[in-house]
């Protein structure tokens, strides 16, 4: 059942949305060659605690799959060939040259915000600097979709039309999602699809929309048995932006800004 969020939820997703905003405002200046990726995530658990929320990702055990450990960590930290769920770690050290994606998610007053950035460290090879900046502006071509009347997969094939456009794939097994006091909630927002298709778009309805698109050809993130990171089949690049937004009549509101 995909719920439809009134204002005072939406005011609420407003709040706990600004908060993974501002983490990811204040990670951008701490990110530098030299640092381990759990030292971000001790930063960013601190400031999700210090304004009384708690981090959404923590202790997530998803449904229907018993075997999987729950996620041990406030951030998903994935670099380069890594598409999403990298767990932070004291031995990984964020290198010059590297992408560096973290996904953020707080929740605060009984709702979730979930947002996601792809960092680049220095100096970034032009190819994959491009990937990084198609792949954000694949997330701003899906939001403005995201308009009451039009239909969910006017979203996907927004994504998938401009990531395309540049020789990109797009990771399909992995997908947004709606969001609101459940991080997962219905509809799964896929980054490919028919434009005129899916559910109709309507006002109150709050998505999280997250493209993950790749150099070469990788179609899937795979993950070893029992881990939670998940790379590309050809160890190409991979970059990720999410934003939580809100349908209205009208333009979108993004609520992780
Ligand atoms: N933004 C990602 C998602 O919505 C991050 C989830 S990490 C997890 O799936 F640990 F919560 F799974
Ligand atoms: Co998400």
């Amino acid at each position: 059942m995909i719920t439809i969020k009134s204002e005072r939820e939406i005011e609420l997703m407003r709040e706990a949305g600004g908060l993974v905003a501002r983490v990811l405002d204040m990670l951008e200046k701490e990110i530098a060659p030299g640092v381990s990726t759990k030292r971000l995530d001790e930063l960013a658990e601190q400031f999700i605690r210090d304004h009384d929320a708690v981090p959404s990702f923590l202790n997530y055990a998803p449904k229907g799959e018993p075997g999987v450990t729950p996620y041990p960590a406030t951030l998903c930290v994935s670099i380069d060939n890594e598409v999403v769920h990298g767990v932070p770690s004291a031995r990984r050290i964020i290198g010059e040259g590297e992408i560096v994606s973290v996904d953020c998610g707080a929740y605060k007053s009984g709702y979730h915000g979930d947002s996601a950035r792809t960092y680049i460290v220095g100096e970034v090879d032009p190819a994959v600097r491009q990937l990084v900046e198609v792949t954000r502006e694949c997330l701003a071509l899906g939001i403005g979709q995201a308009v009451e009347g039009n239909r969910l997969h006017d979203i996907s094939a927004a994504i998938e039309k401009h990531a395309r456009a540049f020789g990109y794939s797009v990771i399909e097994n992995m997908v947004g999602h709606g969001i609101g006091s459940e991080l997962h909630e219905e509809p799964a927002v896929p980054n490919y699809g028919r434009p005129h298709t899916g559910v109709k778009l309507r006002s109150g309805m709050t998505l999280a929309i997250e493209p993950m698109i790749a150099i070469g050809r990788s179609r899937r993130a795979v993950s070893k048995r029992g881990a939670w990171v998940a790379v590309t089949e050809d160890g190409r690049h991979s970059a990720h932006f999410e934003h939580t937004i809100a349908i209205r009549k009208g333009a979108p509101e993004i609520l992780t800004k």
